[in-house]
């Protein structure tokens, strides 16, 4: 049997974990290696497409269930299609639980690391501080451990983002029931297809006081550690977010015959309105919108597009800047579009307030990072880890309505993601699993948290 670790006194400055450099970087190369072997499951030969209720989400469901019974987890499949692994604590199935966890699902021609590193640096940490293995030193912890693997974070098949953590946070709303994809599959019949029973999506949701809390390691999708020269850095914030659809309708005309005066060219209309896009949101701080999808009607080569369907994301810091420039740009659409004789409507098929990470769960993710400086000499031990705001969405944003969030994001090389070229380096996913394990063990120390 491996010696039991006892928890000693806090120390920030002290690694708790006791485990050699060889040990974290035998972790960190297996977390490259199945982040390729995850990259092979993929709709599409040649680029990475793993998409919400798909069979390559079933598959890599499955490689994960197999990797959370190797660290000594007990793995199901929720009701949403979430693969959950869970160690129990001390008082058994009721011990509330520290989840810790990402996504598998991907954006269309996807990188490698998004999402993914998150779910395998976990397993890497449960196995550090639970597994049974021979060498392991186990460390009794205060609370139990979970594993989860999001099913849908990017909303790539059905436009709505977080379906899968939503499930888990209780905010599962039925409207979303008739969402569609880019087939006309319903999300109701994809859970069907799936095998799982629409009826039952609530029991995938968990209560408040089951959960002490959930921490999410993720990549930068920006440049700024990059550009600092830093490996990790604490989440202060995630941004706000809200996505519409958008319908620009004019007249399909005869390209050759029709006049400019005589024109309702929706694509023109549309054509303004990302320009609007880009102009509204820098004028103010901390708002990008994106226009990603556009697609002109009937969408022929001499036909005068009489309808168009374009997306729009808006992200903010803040939520009421996000609202504000909504406002703005709707009134300058109306504008623009009453000039060219042109209607236009949206529907909004996402919103997500911001989301502030728990003070305590920040706290222990930068002494994780702290304590993976020490006996470093290279490293200055003293100066405070970058503390980043997310521009991007996380699956902590859904998971923030049922329990408190922290975050760790890890370096990204030239800060590309959701690109082919997506990177992160076996060294700095090495820090990160130090840092997530060390921040596991300091919270287990936190006075709220010790008593199991
Ligand atoms: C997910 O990566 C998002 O921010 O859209
Ligand atoms: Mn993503
Ligand atoms: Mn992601």
């Amino acid at each position: 049997m491996p010696p039991q670790t006892s928890l000693g006194a806090r120390d920030v400055t002290t690694p708790l974990l006791a485990v050699d450099r060889d040990r974290i970087a035998a972790a960190a190369r297996r977390v490259m290696a199945r982040c390729e072997e995850l990259a092979r499951v993929t709709a599409t030969p040649g680029a990475i497409e793993r998409v919400y209720l798909s069979p390559e989400h079933a598959r890599v469901n499955r490689l994960a269930a197999e990797w959370m019974r190797e660290v000594g987890m007990t793995a199901r499949q929720d009701a949403a299609g979430n693969q959950y692994g869970r160690i129990d604590g001390a008082r058994g199935a009721e011990t509330p639980a520290l989840m810790l966890g990402s996504h598998l699902d991907t954006v269309p021609d996807a990188g490698r690391f998004d999402g993914i590193v998150g779910v395998l640096m976990a397993l890497e940490v449960v196995r550090l501080l639970r597994s049974p293995d021979a060498d392991a030193r186990r460390v009794d912890l205060p609370f139990a451990l979970e594993v989860m693997a999001f099913s849908d974070e990017e909303g790539t098949r059905f436009g709505k983002a977080l379906l899968g953590s939503s499930a888990v946070a209780g905010t599962w709303d039925e409207s979303w029931w008739t969402l569609t994809d880019a087939d006309g599959t319903t999300l109701r019949e994809a859970f069907l297809e799936f095998g799982l029973d629409p009826g039952r999506v609530g029991e995938a949701a968990r209560r408040p006081d089951e959960l002490v809390g959930y921490l999410e390691a993720h990549i930068e999708q920006g440049p700024e550690l990059d550009e600092r020269g830093e490996s990790l850095a604490v989440v202060s914030s995630i941004a706000s977010a809200r996505r519409f659809q958008l319908v620009v309708e004019g007249e399909a005309r005869h390209a050759g015959g029709t006049p400019y005066d005589r024109r309702r060219d929706a694509l023109l209309g549309a054509s303004e309105a990302a320009l609007a896009v880009e102009r509204i949101c820098r004028a103010e701080h901390h708002i990008i919108g994106t226009v990603g999808q556009l697609e002109t009607f009937p969408g022929a080569v001499n036909i005068v597009p009489g309808e168009v369907h374009m997306s729009l994301d808006l992200r903010g810091e803040f939520d009421d800047a996000r609202d504000r420039v909504w406002d703005a740009l709707a009134r300058d659409l109306d504008a623009s579009m009453g000039r060219r004789g042109l209607r236009w409507r949206a529907r909004e098929i996402h919103r997500a307030p911001a989301v502030f990470c728990r003070p305590l769960l920040q706290d222990v993710v930068r002494e994780g990072i702290l304590a993976t400086r020490a006996g470093d000499t290279r490293e200055d031990t003293t100066a405070e880890p970058a503390t980043l705001f997310s521009r991007a969405g996380h699956d902590a944003m859904a998971i923030g309505a049922v329990t408190g969030v922290g975050m760790l994001f890890l370096r990204n090389p030239d800060g590309i993601s959701h690109h082919p070229d997506e990177a992160v380096s076996a060294g700095d996913v090495a820090r990160g699993i130090r840092a997530l394990a060390e921040a596991v063990l300091h919270l287990a120390h936190d006075p709220a948290h010790a008593q199991p």
